[in-house]
């Protein structure tokens, strides 16, 4: 293998810079041309394709977003998308791609490797909803900033006595709304997999309030809902004033965590390697603190779930 690409597709996320540079940095130790392909598959479609040198990676392990961009390209789902992208590949003389991105990138590469391209996936997407690996790449930043966002709510919540509803995003995915609804403390979280009981939350929000509890946070995933279509009926229910937020695109940017950091370099460096020992249609995923990879096809038929136990944990935390 001479000469191996990459690039971002879907919803971008904190951390899809670190692993381009583990991408390119791998490369270039292994001798290898590398090139980014600007703007995910519509690049790839449209020859947005530039060589990317140890220098052009520099100085971008710390920052959120991804300096190749990233789109939803709906061309790539014709069959004439795929013969183009193919195309640009072959006429570039490139051997290996790595996709980074969510479910809907991997299919794009599922696709291409359908067509002889050797092309490795990396997990990539604040919503968590990859069921082959743990975590994706920018999830546990994202779960960061809405904890900070929600520590924040939550002091002035108790200022003013108040309920407050954080809708969170995700897609159809509750792991955002999960994970930062335990780690802040909120006393309901609600998620699409699993149903809601909002006279429950009014009951538990009544009985916290005769036991002297002064704020309230609820959690709502935005698979749910808006949070303007819980905060009339909950004010209704309980008599106590109730105001909601959207963190919204918040939760995509910022500086990667540390653990981000991690999983993209160690994903980054060990697709490039997969390529080189000839390996396609694979995927990095991050099982029990170990990295593997695993066949495209057979992570994509993966059944979606939610973490369990955490869901059970909150019901008890959230009191
Ligand atoms: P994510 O990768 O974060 O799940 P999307 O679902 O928007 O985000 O997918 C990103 C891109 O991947 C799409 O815009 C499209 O270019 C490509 N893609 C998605 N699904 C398919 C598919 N079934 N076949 C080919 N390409 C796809
Ligand atoms: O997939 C990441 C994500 O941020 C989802 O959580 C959200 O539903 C969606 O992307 C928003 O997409 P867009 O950037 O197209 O508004």
């Amino acid at each position: 293998m001479k000469r191996i690409a990459v690039l971002t597709s879907g919803g971008d996320a904190p951390g899809m810079n670190a692993a381009i540079r583990a991408v390119v940095r791998t490369g270039l130790f292994y001798d290898l041309d590398v090139y980014g392909v600007y703007k995910g598959y519509k690049g790839l479609i449209e020859n947005e394709l530039e060589q990317l040198g140890v220098f052009s990676v520099a100085d971008i392990i710390q920052r959120g977003g991804t300096f190749l961009q990233t789109a939803r390209c709906l061309e790539m789902k014709t069959d004439e998308g795929i013969k183009k992208a193919v195309k640009t590949l072959k006429d570039y003389k490139i051997e290996g791609l790595v996709v980074i991105g969510g479910d809907g990138s991997f299919r794009g590469a599922q696709k291409l490797s359908q067509q002889g391209i050797n092309v490795i996936g990396i997990p990539g997407t604040i919503d968590n909803d990859i069921t082959c690996t743990d975590n994706a790449i920018g999830f546990d930043t994202a779960v960061n900033t809405a904890i900070d966002a929600m520590n924040k709510i939550r002091d002035t919540s108790s200022s003013h006595n108040r309920v407050n509803v954080v809708q969170v995003m995700g897609r159809h995915s509750g792991y955002i709304a999960l994970y930062a609804g335990i780690a802040s403390g909120a006393e309901s979280i609600i998620i699409p997999e699993k149903p809601t009981d909002l006279e429950e939350i009014c009951k538990k929000i009544i009985h916290g309030r005769e036991r002297g509890k002064i704020h309230n946070l609820i959690v709502l995933a935005e698979g749910v809902g808006e949070y303007r279509d819980y905060i009339d009926i909950i004010e209704k229910k309980t008599g106590v004033t109730t105001r909601g937020t959207n963190l919204g695109y918040i939760q995509r940017g910022g500086a990667p965590s540390a653990f981000d950091r991690m999983l993209a370099s160690k994903m980054g460096a060990m697709a490039v390697e997969c390529l080189i020992a000839g390996k396609t249609n694979r995927c990095m995923c991050y099982q029990n603190a170990k990295m593997l990879d695993m066949d495209i096809d057979e992570a994509l038929s993966m059944p979606y779930t939610i973490d369990e136990d955490a869901y059970r944990i909150a019901s008890m935390l959230g009191i």
